[in-house]
Order: C-alpha cells, then sequence, then structure tokens
C-alpha cells in the first residue's frame, strides 16, 4: 500500500507449473496418469473428445473410466477448424453445466488436436472464471506445438483465436499411440513446425529431420529414433515458452513463419491447414533472410530440399505480394507497432527485423514462384 490514501496498489504473483508427461498407452486399465489427475478419485470427469478420435477410441476411453468408476460424460466435438467457433463454446459450456463438476478437484479433460484443446482451454479459462483442464494431444499439431503451451482461444469475426485466454493446463500427456491413426497429411502438418523449430533455434534437431525425417513419416513416430525427436521437439519449444509464457515479449522465435500465414490461413479460399500456412512462411521468410545475407545459398538450398523430400503438398495459389504485405500490416498490430518478423539466421539462429519493404516481399514471392519450378515435389497438391 502507498502512503497516499486514495491509491491502493494491488500487487500479487501466483506461480505457474504443469508438467507435460510423456505417457504411452494412456487408456490401458493398469494406466494411472488420468485416473490420478484431481485430488478426489473415482468422482466425475467431463471429457471432451474429438470425432474421429472418438472413432479410433471411443471404446477404450468407456472402458477405462468404467474399470476406474468414474462417472464420465463424454461430449464428442465435431472435428476441423471451421468448428472453432464461438456457437461451439457455448455449445460446451451450456453441456458443462449440464454436469456438475467440483470446480477445483475435478479437472476436464481435452482429448484431440490443437482445435478441441484451444477450445477446452478456453472453456477452462471461462467457466467459473477458471476450472482446472488436462490436454490429451492426438494429433502431430497438439503434440509438439498447440497442446503444450498456455494459450487457448477459438475463432472470431473471421480472425483466427481472435478470442482466447492464457490457460495453463493441470497437466499435458504425451501418448504418440495417437499418431497411428493420424491422416498423412496431418502428420506433414505437425511436421511443419518442427521444421519451424529446427531452422530458428536448433541445428541438430535440422540435422535429424535430414537423417530420419523420412522414416519418422513412414512410421508415424513409432520408432525410438521418432521418440527422440520427438522430444527435443517437445523440449525446445517448451524452452521458448517458459520464459515468456503470457508473451510478455512479443519479438518470440515460435513465431518464425507466422507472420505471413496468418493472411494465409484467415482468407476465404483457403484449405490450408496450420502447419502448411507456416509452411510456405518459413519458405517466403527464409528468403527475405537470404537476400539479407542472414542465410547462406547452401542453407537455403537445404531447407527447400528437406521440405521436397518430405512431399509435403502446398497449395500456395494465395500467395501475393499484396496479400502477404496485407497480412505483415495486421501482425503489426498484433505485435503492438513493430513488425517484429524472426528470420532465420544461418540453420539454428534467429534475427528479429522491424524494416520489412514491400518489394523485398514481392521479391521473395517471385523467387519463390522461380524455386517452385526446380522443386515440383513441393507444390503438387
Ligand atoms: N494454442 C497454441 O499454442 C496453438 C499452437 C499451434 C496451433 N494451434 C491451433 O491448433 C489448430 C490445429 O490443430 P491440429 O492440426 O491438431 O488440427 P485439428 O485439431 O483440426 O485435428 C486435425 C484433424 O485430425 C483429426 N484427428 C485428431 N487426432 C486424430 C487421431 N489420433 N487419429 C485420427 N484423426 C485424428 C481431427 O478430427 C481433425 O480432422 C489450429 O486451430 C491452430 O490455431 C494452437
Amino acid at each position: 500500500m502507498t502512503d497516499n490514501a486514495s491509491v491502493w496498489r494491488v500487487r500479487y504473483q501466483r506461480p505457474i507449473e504443469y508438467e507435460v508427461a510423456n505417457c504411452e498407452n494412456i487408456f490401458s486399465l493398469e494406466n494411472e496418469a488420468l485416473r490420478s489427475i484431481g485430488k478426489r478419485r473415482d468422482t466425475r470427469r467431463f471429457i471432451i473428445v474429438d470425432e474421429n478420435v472418438n472413432q479410433h477410441f471411443s471404446k477404450q476411453i468407456a472402458d477405462y473410466f468404467e474399470h476406474h468408476g468414474i462417472n464420465a460424460r463424454v461430449l464428442v466435438f465435431p472435428s476441423g477448424e471451421k468448428n472453432k467457433t464461438v456457437d461451439n463454446y457455448l455449445w460446451v459450456l451450456r453441456e458443462l453445466d449440464k454436469f456438475p463438476i467440483n470446480r477445483r478437484d475435478e479437472p476436464i479433460i481435452a482429448i484431440g488436436g490443437g482445435v478441441l484443446t484451444d477450445i477446452a482451454g478456453f472453456v477452462a479459462g471461462s467457466y467459473r472464471r477458471g476450472i482446472p483442464h488436462v490436454k490429451v494431444p492426438t494429433t502431430l499439431m497438439g503434440y509438439v506445438d498447440a497442446s503444450i503451451g498456455i494459450k487457448a482461444g477459438i475463432n472470431f469475426n473471421n480472425n483466427k483465436n481472435r478470442l482466447g485466454a492464457f490457460e495453463p493446463p493441470k497437466k499435458v500427456f504425451l501418448d504418440r499411440n495417437f499418431l497411428k491413426t493420424l491422416p498423412p497429411r496431418h502428420i506433414l502438418n505437425g511436421m511443419c513446425e518442427m521444421i519451424k523449430l529446427a531452422v530458428i533455434k536448433d541445428y541438430e534437431l535440422f540435422e535429424l529431420l535430414e537423417s530420419h525425417g523420412t522414416s519418422s513419416i513412414e512410421s508415424r513416430f513409432q520408432d525410438e529414433t521418432s521418440a527422440s525427436i520427438l522430444d527435443r521437439s517437445v523440449g525446445g519449444m517448451l524452452e521458448e515458452l517458459q520464459p515468456n509464457l503470457f508473451e510478455d515479449e512479443l519479438a518470440r522465435k515460435v513465431d518464425f513463419g507466422h507472420t505471413f500465414s496468418y493472411g494465409l490461413e484467415t482468407h476465404p479460399e483457403t484449405d490450408l491447414l496450420h502447419g502448411e500456412a507456416v509452411l510456405i512462411d518459413i519458405l517466403i521468410s527464409s528468403l527475405l533472410a537470404f537476400a539479407r545475407d542472414l542465410v547462406a545459398e547452401q542453407e537455403l538450398n537445404r531447407l527447400f530440399d528437406l521440405v521436397s523430400k518430405f512431399g509435403i503438398a502446398l497449395n500456395d495459389t494465395l500467395v501475393t505480394p499484396q496479400l502477404l504485405w496485407e497480412t505483415l500490416e495486421e501482425r503489426t498490430y498484433h505485435r503492438n507497432g513493430l513488425q517484429r518478423v524472426p528470420l532465420p539466421k544461418g540453420l539454428g539462429g534467429c534475427a528479429f527485423v522491424n524494416d520489412v519493404k514491400f518489394e523485398e516481399v514481392e521479391s521473395a514471392c517471385k523467387i519463390y514462384e522461380e524455386r517452385k519450378k526446380s522443386n515440383e515435389p513441393i507444390y503438387q497438391y
């Protein structure tokens, strides 16, 4: 308190701590992970499950909670980005309201990809001003990125994640068995975020992706080297997120690939997945970096070759200098008045720039078009 009687200063600090834990075979009856969350055992759990995940795992989920004597209300959530809406957010809240749970001791459980964990996190953050939640990612995107941080949100007014909250989970359980049923396009979609991390911060990860990425894709990350690639990606991502959980610092390495991608994935005619839009941005941003001598030609070639080798199909018909420029202007508001564009510095390093010009974007788009011709496999859709 200050001496001045008409000014009261309130200060409060709340520690944030949660675990992201590898947890194989999460629905095996012997696995205690989901059973033991929350202080009271054997009570109620509100569980939100992605519809495609439910198709594959509904019996295992039901058996698991029944075996442990838990009264589980499973809400099956429709799949896909188009469902990350205000209406669905309110629907989940209404369903939750019909199934009373203790405010502190009965965490809600989110089982699905980034769409589902984002919406469930926002539900948890706003219902009764905050109830605990646990995340179980079932996509590669969720595993290495969407579920392990504290950002939650829904799309609003044609903007992605325009409504949301920073809502730390109680726990995140990573079970790579879910990747066995994930469609190939979504394996590649998650790969794009791993390429991002490799290029901007982790040269060794880049080398691992070069040497083992293709077999990881083929095995859907079920072999041991793939497990260590996943661990490295999760660890690296958390290393970036932890010191800046609430994004007080707006210049973030993990925003590499998230500048121009925004306009591409929110365009009314888009059919790009989040990771695909991010990958187009990674390539354009790397061309910008090359033009500024931040990246050598040989490094650029290694990146394009890697993407080409993975066979990631990109529908880049929306890429124009105008759209990318307008997006950069919009992102500048999001980044509080400065561009703060993360560009690669070599492979594994990062430089932030605030002075990207339209002409540079135009020229990067031209070179991108030319490279298309020599890297045909990347661009087939
Ligand atoms: N909060 C964050 O920090 C953060 C970070 C990155 C991305 N995101 C968000 O994540 C979302 C994208 O996430 P996503 O790529 O996981 O998409 P998604 O949640 O739409 O899942 C992709 C598809 O895979 C299906 N699916 C999920 N798991 C499956 C499984 N094991 N087997 C078979 N099918 C399965 C889903 O039904 C869906 O059709 C975007 O909305 C993006 O904004 C959030």
